[in-house]
């Protein structure tokens, strides 16, 4: 915010000053044409000073993600919005707030579209984690559907500071379409034109739109709340699965927040799945960090899964069953049994009371119980690079050692590593260490919710989808 005593709107109080003394005293003072002359230049270089652009900008800055180094080069123009404002389109509701079930209100499992559009994509609250958190915390936590980020992404975009009403006055333009909602109804229907038709008909509108034939899209943006596979049927092996929205040409330009990217396309930004912690202010998200720092880890490890047993050779049925088999070191949670989809307090407290949980992939590569884990201040150990060391890069720290284990599948599979052992070698102090990384991480991966006064998540995506899209505005020749 400004403020009347920054220099900035001293600054600009000089041209209207000098202003006013022209109109009274210049007839009657013809000399003060020097001294005006004299406050001209000056007004001149403070402007010049103020808008142009330093001369070598920290491009690295932007590849490392936002907020990473915080003397990022700012401009001083404008000080709440350093990279510019961004307009959101008002879409018909065909393309969004017609696309939720809005009769089923509670997580069924048998249907994931349960429960999506409540409380604006956060969910109604997760009573049934009273019985396991003190009071003041429980309030905290929702029962989020891992599909919602779409409502989430638009509600919060919304309510943003760095928002205008006016498009000519935008650097970035969002496009509020529920790609997710609108293909996944359609995705175990055996007619790939639905699984289109909603992404065709978005295309052919905004195409229409005065600022998307400016840039072709490339200073658009928009958020999936599904996995990038949902959307490339043409580079899928069999061309059955999902839709062709992500194939269509007119989407080549446009950024996503996607919660799994494709790893060759620099338009995908992988941005964490919703978890059902929705902290509302910077001092409870600092009473749960010390919860979960503070919390007795009885077990050494956990394993939470819906295991596909039917499926020969899978990696989650082979650690269910090691699980099983070593009860003095790993608490099992088998979601085929437990109701995992209704109640979050068995998968809670098993990531409360484990010093890791095994992060296996699964049907894709990433899953939200990676970041279940990490809000529960339990390390996470992966078995596929791909599942988090790729992904989100925007959130996690640079060095996976710093705050995770990692154990080759191939080497589980074969009994070349044994899952017991490489945890038993680390130390208390080691442990500790990657805990204490994995806490500090947690703004960084959850959506906060209200008047929050920390970043979270979607602050992150925000500043740096808007920093890239300027960047690209004034280093086209890179793209
Ligand atoms: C919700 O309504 C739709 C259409 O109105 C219907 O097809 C669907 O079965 C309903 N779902 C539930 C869970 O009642
Ligand atoms: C929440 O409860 C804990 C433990 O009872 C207490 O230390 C903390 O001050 C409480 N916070 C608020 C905001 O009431
Ligand atoms: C899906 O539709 C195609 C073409 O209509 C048909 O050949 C195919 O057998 C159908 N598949 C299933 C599983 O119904
Ligand atoms: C957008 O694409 C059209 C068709 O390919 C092209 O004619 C036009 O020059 C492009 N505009 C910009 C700003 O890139
Ligand atoms: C197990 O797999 C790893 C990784 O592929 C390989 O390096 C190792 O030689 C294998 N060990 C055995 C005993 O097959």
């Amino acid at each position: 915010m400004l403020s009347l005593h920054s220099p900035e709107v001293q600054s600009q109080k000089k041209p209207v000053h000098a202003l006013d003394f022209v109109k009274t005293h210049i007839s009657s003072h013809p000399r003060l044409w020097v001294f005006l002359a004299f406050l001209f230049i000056q007004v001149l270089v403070i402007s010049f000073a103020r808008n142009s652009p330093p001369c070598f900008p920290d491009r690295s800055a932007a590849v490392r993600g936002p907020l990473r180094d915080p003397v990022v080069s700012k401009p001083a123009f404008d000080e709440e919005c350093p990279s510019g404002r961004v307009y959101v389109y008002d879409l018909p509701s065909m393309f969004n707030k017609d696309l939720p079930l809005h009769n089923c209100t509670d997580l069924n499992p048998w249907n994931w579209q349960c429960g999506i559009d409540n409380n604006h994509g956060y969910g109604g609250p997760a009573t049934e984690l009273r019985r396991v958190l003190p009071g003041n915390l429980s309030k905290s936590w929702y029962r989020t559907n891992q599909f919602s980020l779409e409502l989430i992404f638009h509600q919060r975009i919304l309510q943003h500071k760095c928002r205008t009403p006016e498009p000519e006055s935008a650097a970035a333009f969002y496009i509020p379409f529920y790609a997710g909602l609108a293909v996944g109804k359609y995705l175990w229907v055996n007619d790939t034109s639905k699984r289109d038709w909603h992404c065709e008909m978005m295309l052919q509108w905004v195409k229409k739109q005065k600022y998307w034939k400016k840039s072709n899209g490339s200073d658009h943006f928009m958020t999936i709340g599904r996995i990038t596979w949902d959307f490339r049927r043409l580079t899928d092996p069999g061309k059955i699965w999902g839709s062709t929205f992500l194939n269509m040409p007119a989407m080549q330009k446009v950024t996503r927040f996607i919660i799994e990217k494709a790893p060759g396309d620099d338009r995908d930004v992988s941005v964490p799945y919703p978890t059902g912690f929705h902290p509302k202010t910077r001092e409870i998200l600092n009473q749960w960090q010390n919860f979960a720092r503070d919390y007795n880890r009885r077990s050494l490890f956990t394993f939470i899964g819906a295991t596909r047993g039917w499926v020969n050779n899978d990696f989650r049925g082979l650690l269910l069953s090691y699980c099983y088999n070593e009860p003095g070191s790993c608490r099992v949670v088998d979601c085929a049994t437990a109701q995992c989809s209704t109640d979050s307090s068995v998968i809670l407290e098993a990531l409360l009371g484990s010093e890791f949980c095994l992060q296996p992939r699964g049907d894709s590569f990433t899953r939200r119980s990676v970041f279940d884990c990490m809000v529960a201040g339990s390390v996470p150990v992966f078995f596929w690079k791909r599942t988090a060391y790729e992904q989100y890069e925007w959130f996690l720290p640079g060095e996976p050692e710093s705050y995770s284990v990692y154990i080759d599948h191939e080497e589980v599979r074969n009994g070349s590593s044994s899952i017991k052992q490489v945890l038993m070698r680390y130390s208390k102090e080691e442990i500790k260490k990657k805990r204490e990384k994995v806490i500090e991480t947690i703004p960084r991966i959850v959506y906060g919710m209200g008047l929050r006064n920390f970043e979270d998540a979607f602050d992150l995506a925000l500043d740096g989808v808007l920093e890239r899209i300027k960047e690209e505005r004034e280093w086209p020749s890179d793209r």
